[in-house]
């Protein structure tokens, strides 16, 4: 297999873009694929300080190494921002995944702000799965997301960038159209604006498939976690699972699959969906941390499940 570029030896069939590439050829294709994104959705319209989240994992950290070039270009200063969740740490999964954060953030000279949750807010997502009956990916999502936007403010970010690729949005919209739940659905968006003293957060690699992050990290030598989180196998797993193997199975047959479906969901059908569900709600403030809750409850779900967590282990 030749590249279509230089001829050489190509090291990645493209058969979205009818493309083989050498390794040159595809890391800057890449990079001008993920530039392309952001322009084709103002994703960095003003916007002088980013924050990128980083896991550790393969798509976080192209993002990371790809955002910094893209960054440089217009002059944006990046904060690179990392949770320490405490999942699995018997095999050491967290600090595993932190390490592989910080080795790039240091690689790149990127400032950072590492957030251990045991440490600052007094459990582990281990412990989370362990004491309170609440789905754990959702416990971890919820911390993240909490985390993110609390550094955020602090750190005076104006936008969030975060490594969700095709293959997360094409599995998400497909769950969504199984389970009929529009109202999330509708929060599927590749920029979702500032609102409610929640920070502006935009994803980079919208149009970018798994596959490609994982050959930009390969062929670059980028640090990450190859392991995945142990608990994406258990929670919702198999329906998750199927659905993801499908989508993979389609794009084989079909090339672009993935690619056309999350493309017309955000050209056509997000903005009839946003427009009659995207729920306006009324917001108001928590009164234990002050940020953003909703108007009929007094604290936010993330004080819920620290104080929850608080009593579950002071019962051990
Ligand atoms: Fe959060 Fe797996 S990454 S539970
Ligand atoms: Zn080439
Ligand atoms: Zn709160």
């Amino acid at each position: 297999m030749n590249c279509s570029k230089c001829n050489g030896e190509a090291v990645i069939r493209i058969a979205h873009a009818n493309l083989s590439l050498c390794s040159v050829h595809f890391i800057e294709w890449l990079e001008e694929r993920v530039e392309r994104t952001v322009e084709k959705y103002k994703m960095l319209e003003g916007t002088k300080r980013l924050g990128i989240a980083v896991s550790g994992g393969k798509d976080s950290t192209t993002l990371l190494h790809v955002m910094k070039k893209i960054a440089d270009k217009k002059g944006i200063e990046i904060l690179g921002i990392n949770v320490d969740l405490g999942i699995d740490q018997g095999k050491l999964y967290s600090s595993k995944s932190t390490e592989m954060a910080l080795k790039n953030f240091e690689m790149l000279g990127i400032k950072y702000r590492i957030v251990n949750l045991e440490r600052e807010y007094g459990f582990s997502i281990d412990e989370a799965k362990r004491g309170i009956h609440r789905p754990v990916c959702s416990t971890c999502g919820l911390s993240k997301r909490y985390i993110t936007n609390w550094v955020a403010l602090e750190e005076g970010l104006d936008t969030v960038a975060t490594g969700h690729n095709v293959n997360d949005n094409a599995q998400f919209i497909m769950m969504g159209y199984l389970t009929g739940d529009v109202s999330n659905l509708s929060r599927l968006r590749s920029v979702a604006p500032s609102e409610n003293g929640l920070i502006k957060k935009i994803k980079p690699l919208f149009l970018t498939y798994e596959k490609e992050t994982l050959t930009y990290a390969l062929l670059k030598k980028i640090p990450f976690i190859l392991d995945s989180c142990p608990n994406t196998f258990r929670v919702g797993g198999r329906t998750q699972d199927s659905i993801r193997r499908n989508l993979e199975e389609m794009e084989d047959k079909v090339p672009g699959y993935m690619l056309n479906l999350v493309e017309s969901f955000e050209r056509k059908i997000r903005p009839a969906l946003e427009e009659k569900y995207l729920k306006k709600e009324e917001v108001g403030k928590c009164k234990i941390c002050g940020m953003p809750t909703s108007k009929d409850r007094d604290i936010c779900s993330f004080c819920a499940v620290r104080i929850k967590m608080k009593k579950v282990k002071s019962l051990t």
